[in-house]
């Protein structure tokens, strides 16, 4: 049965794109059938893809990419779903993604990942996120809510990182993603060897 994990956010520019491709790139490196589903219609991701397969020699097909939208996804991957032709479906929303979708989304999703830095407006972005992902859990009990801390400072401990995130109703992950330009400099085809960790800190959380 494929698991489907949802990156959003209230926020744009929370580090959604840069963990769902990197949590992608590493699943599939894993021997996971992975897809991701991008609902932002500049679609960015489809032409990397595309310039990367162009530029490499060596005939890398990497994971599933499809393009979608805000107000259609959660219907294709309720269809998808039933296909079971994946192992995990990863949905990197739009920034401007509306309430309506926000809502259809966690109906359909088992895990949404809300990425957050510590600065104080990505913090109370993120509190007013998981208060408003909250009615979404009754309607849909297997829901995990997980925080993702992301673009920390190297001189910010994992203690400071889970007081600042304590009071959050949600599964705040062991784990946190440095600011590092080779978490930034993504790859579609090449997983990045130091989100290993992170990736396994998720899924963790899924079983
Ligand atoms: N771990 C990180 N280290 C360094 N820079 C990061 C990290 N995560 C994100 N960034 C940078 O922060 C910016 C926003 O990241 P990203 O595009 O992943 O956010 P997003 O939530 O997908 O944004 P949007 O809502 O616009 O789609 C980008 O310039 C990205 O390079
Ligand atoms: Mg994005």
């Amino acid at each position: 049965m494929s698991c489907i994990i949802s990156f959003i956010s209230r926020k744009g520019g929370t580090g959604k794109t840069t963990n769902a491709i990197n949590l992608a790139t590493t699943l599939h490196q894993m021997g996971n059938r992975v897809l991701l589903v991008e609902t932002d219609t500049n679609y960015t991701l489809n032409t990397l893809r595309k310039m990367e397969i162009f530029k490499s020699s060596e005939g890398k097909v990497g994971f599933e990419l499809l393009g979608s939208q805000d107000g259609q996804v959660a219907d294709e991957l309720s269809k998808i779903k039933t296909l079971k032709t994946t192992d995990y479906i990863i949905v990197d929303s739009a920034g401007k993604t509306t309430d309506e979708g926000i809502k259809k989304l966690c109906l359909v999703s088992d895990a949404v990942i809300v990425p957050t830095s510590l600065t104080q407006n990505d913090l109370l972005v993120t509190y007013q996120t998981v208060a408003d992902l909250a009615p979404a859990r009754e309607l849909n009990p297997r829901l995990r809510i997980i925080i993702l801390p992301n673009r920390i400072h190297s001189s910010t401990n994992l203690y400071t990182v889970r007081e600042n995130l304590k009071n959050l109703d949600a599964i705040i992950l062991p784990v946190m993603v440095p600011q590092k330009n080779l978490f930034v400099n993504f790859s579609t085809l090449e997983a990045e060897k130091e989100y290993q960790p992170i990736a396994q800190a998720i899924l963790n959380n899924l079983a």
